[in-house]
């Protein structure tokens, strides 16, 4: 790197004006830049708070147009389909994944039915909101089973794809996952649905309040640990996206977000391919309590969402998605 010499140097002369500060700006973030996750749940006229997550909300599926006419008002590219599901409908195999009259698929029929190809949808593929444990997969022994989860993720992902899911977002963690998805959707008559691989997601502390908007946090027994991916490795990390990117994957998600800058930017430099980052639920929850109670400046938000967009993602999962015109003003 050539740099020059105080005093014929001065970094302070390009930040002196508003106007000078935004010309010389290396990273801006606009309206694409988000995915919208939108919890459903069942019932009519319903639009819930969710205690754990201060200004975001469940909505019944006759609520779901008002959501999509927002983000599309927002310009935003994609929202991102998650379910509360009922106590009643769970069960220990996560059936109600399979089940084409879910809430997930319901919502898929009607948003595609409506708005067509005017925004994308994405679907997670993992059995958690589905199972009595909370577990992503199937249980033995306290321990979650790979190759018997993958072929129900299998059908899970056919599934979605049948019901019009734009990008498959698998993040369940389990091994060869990828491959076999992405082999079925092709063997089906799905080769241009895409795959967003959850390639690295941390048995993180950050998820609590996500578990709670989907039902799954006091049925949550132990940990998630054996499959999740330990926050004490890099080199992990990118071993799971080279893997991923042999067995089809077209994206990569990065999760939770701002603790892992570091893996973004080096899958970003090593791989050259799409990633995303998921800013998650803990992580909203406690920027916006500090802020909703006067402790940290608002502005802390479009600051975490900048950092995302500096270490090299190219799209960003955030629960501030539906207000981010407000955010970027
Ligand atoms: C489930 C899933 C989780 C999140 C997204 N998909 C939670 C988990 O793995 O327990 C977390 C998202 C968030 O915290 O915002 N596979």
């Amino acid at each position: 790197m050539i740099t020059g010499n105080f005093p014929n140097l001065r970094l302070r002369r390009g930040r002196k004006k508003s106007w000078s500060r935004r010309l010389i700006a290396e990273n801006n973030l606009t309206p694409s830049d988000f995915i919208l996750p939108v919890f459903l749940t069942d019932g009519r006229n319903k639009k819930q708070a969710i205690s754990s997550m201060p200004g975001v909300h469940r909505y019944s599926l006759d609520k779901l147009s008002s959501v999509v006419d927002r983000a599309l008002k927002l310009k935003l590219p994609m929202i991102a389909l998650f379910p509360y599901t009922n106590k009643k409908d769970k069960d220990k195999f996560g059936t109600e994944a399979l089940n084409e009259d879910n809430l997930v698929c319901k919502a898929l029929r009607l948003i595609k039915r409506k708005y067509r190809s005017e925004i994308g949808i994405m679907c997670d593929v993992a059995l958690d909101p589905y199972t009595s444990h909370g577990q992503d997969g199937l249980v033995n022994n306290s321990y979650v089973l790979n190759d018997e989860t993958v072929e129900i993720l299998i059908k899970q992902s056919l599934l979605q794809a049948q019901m019009g899911c734009d990008v498959i977002a698998p993040s369940d963690m389990m091994d060869g996952r990828i491959g076999k998805i992405r082999k079925s959707l092709d063997r089906n008559g799905y080769k241009m649905t895409q795959i967003l691989s959850y390639a690295i997601k941390y048995a993180s502390n950050f998820y609590g309040p996500f578990r709670d908007a989907v039902g799954s946090k006091n049925i949550l027994k132990g940990d998630k640990k054996n499959y999740q991916m330990d926050f004490r490795n890099s080199d992990e990390a990118l071993r799971e996206v080279s893997l991923d990117i042999k067995e089809g994957a077209d994206m990569v998600m990065v999760k939770p977000g701002m603790p892992y800058l570091d893996i973004i930017k080096s899958i970003k430099e090593k791989f050259k391919i799409p990633v995303f980052a998921y800013q998650v639920s803990g992580e909203y929850t406690l920027l916006s309590n500090a802020i909703n109670k006067g402790f940290v400046n608002k502005n802390a938000i479009l600051e975490s969402l900048i950092s995302f967009k500096r270490s090299g993602a190219n799209a960003i999962v955030s629960y501030y998605a539906d207000r981010i015109d407000k955010i970027l003003d």
